[in-house]
């Protein structure tokens, strides 16, 4: 499918982005206002990393569970539920993240957000369940999750939302955005510390996944919802840099690892031109898995001959169901 984007939905989302407007919220909210904000309610689909007791509750400037385990709520509102033993995966840097917050901001991926929430929308409607469980897992900056809020609040649809992924850096700056979703640090290749059968929509942009445990924590009526780069998928801006691009067989792969959990349900390729601006070929670049192994000085100088760069979005979006 060729896509066009919707100027306006582009604009929407990249402003609801923006750091200006990341800033103006973290200077409007003190740590006790978001603390208050966390929606307690969804504490209940939390699970004890260390007893696996099922939900948590609000006590302090912690969380706890039955048998009074305790996990740090972070000064920018987000729930530290990674074990302290055993290796930790450290996620995306903050240069990641803030490349990936800016590149986000301008709107280039806004066309797969509209497709997200576009695939998910409907299937809400059909359950008619009054507060659905979103899971955005891997969930970086909250772009995407905080798109289909957007899009659930048009349609009357008033979620519970968590966001969990293992950056320090992502994590807090979820929290200051989306202030009335939980978000959770954890390493996802663990046992996602969520309660089985509690969620209604899961979505990954981009991000490893789990299938067992995934599986484990969707509902029978879930859908599960997978972003995956298409063979073309930036191929202009790769090109450019000898950077390797796409794995052609990343999409086999998932169908693969999910086939013993899930059955596909629906598929789309969203395919379209874009042209990025020096800064944003710069930021596309610095936050991928690439990003550790380029010279950004010399991607700098190569760029500094350039006015613009057109290249393809092209990527996947498959939608699962559990299999019963
Ligand atoms: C390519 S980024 C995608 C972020 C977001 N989904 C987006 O598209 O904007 C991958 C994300 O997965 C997170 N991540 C990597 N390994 C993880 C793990 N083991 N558990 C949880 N999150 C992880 C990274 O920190 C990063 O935020
Ligand atoms: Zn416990």
């Amino acid at each position: 499918m060729l896509y066009k984007t919707p100027a306006r939905n582009r604009r929407r989302i990249s402003t609801r982005m923006s750091e200006a407007l990341c800033d103006s919220v973290c200077r409007q909210n003190t740590w006790r206002t978001m603390m208050n904000v966390m929606n307690t309610d969804t504490l209940k689909y939390l699970k004890c990393p260390v007893c696996h007791a099922e939900g948590l509750r609000r006590d302090d400037n912690a969380v706890k569970c039955v048998n009074s385990h305790a996990f740090n709520v972070a000064r920018q509102g987000y729930i530290d539920l990674l074990l302290k033993a055993g290796k930790r995966p450290e996620g995306d840097s903050l240069a990641m993240v803030e490349a990936r917050a800016r590149f986000l901001a301008s709107g280039t991926y806004a066309p797969i957000a509209d497709l997200i929430c576009r695939t998910a929308i409907p299937h809400l409607r059909s359950l008619s369940v009054p507060t659905p469980v979103c899971l955005d897992l891997g969930g970086g900056t909250g772009y995407y999750l905080d798109a289909l809020r957007l899009c659930f609040k048009s349609q009357n649809i008033t979620p519970s939302s968590i966001l969990g992924d293992v950056s320090i850096y992502a994590a807090r700056r979820a929290a200051r955005i989306l202030t009335d979703t939980l978000v959770v640090r954890m390493d996802t290749w663990q046992q996602i510390p969520l309660v089985g059968s509690s969620v209604d929509v899961g979505i990954i942009v981009f991000a490893p996944r789990n299938a067992i445990e995934i599986a484990r924590v969707m509902r029978d009526t879930g859908r599960l919802l997978v972003v995956t780069p298409a063979e073309d998928h930036l191929a202009g801006v790769m090109k450019l840099f000898g950077v390797v691009g796409q794995e052609s067989n990343k999409r086999e792969h998932l169908l693969n690892s999910l086939s013993p959990y899930f059955h596909s349900v629906e598929s789309n390729r969203l395919r379209y031109e874009v042209t990025l601006t020096r800064d944003q070929a710069l930021d596309v670049l610095s936050m991928g898995p690439n990003a550790r192994h380029i010279d950004i000085e010399d991607v700098r100088s190569k760029l500094h001959a350039l006015n613009a760069i057109v290249t393809l979005v092209d990527v996947y979006l498959d939608s699962f169901a559990p299999n019963l």
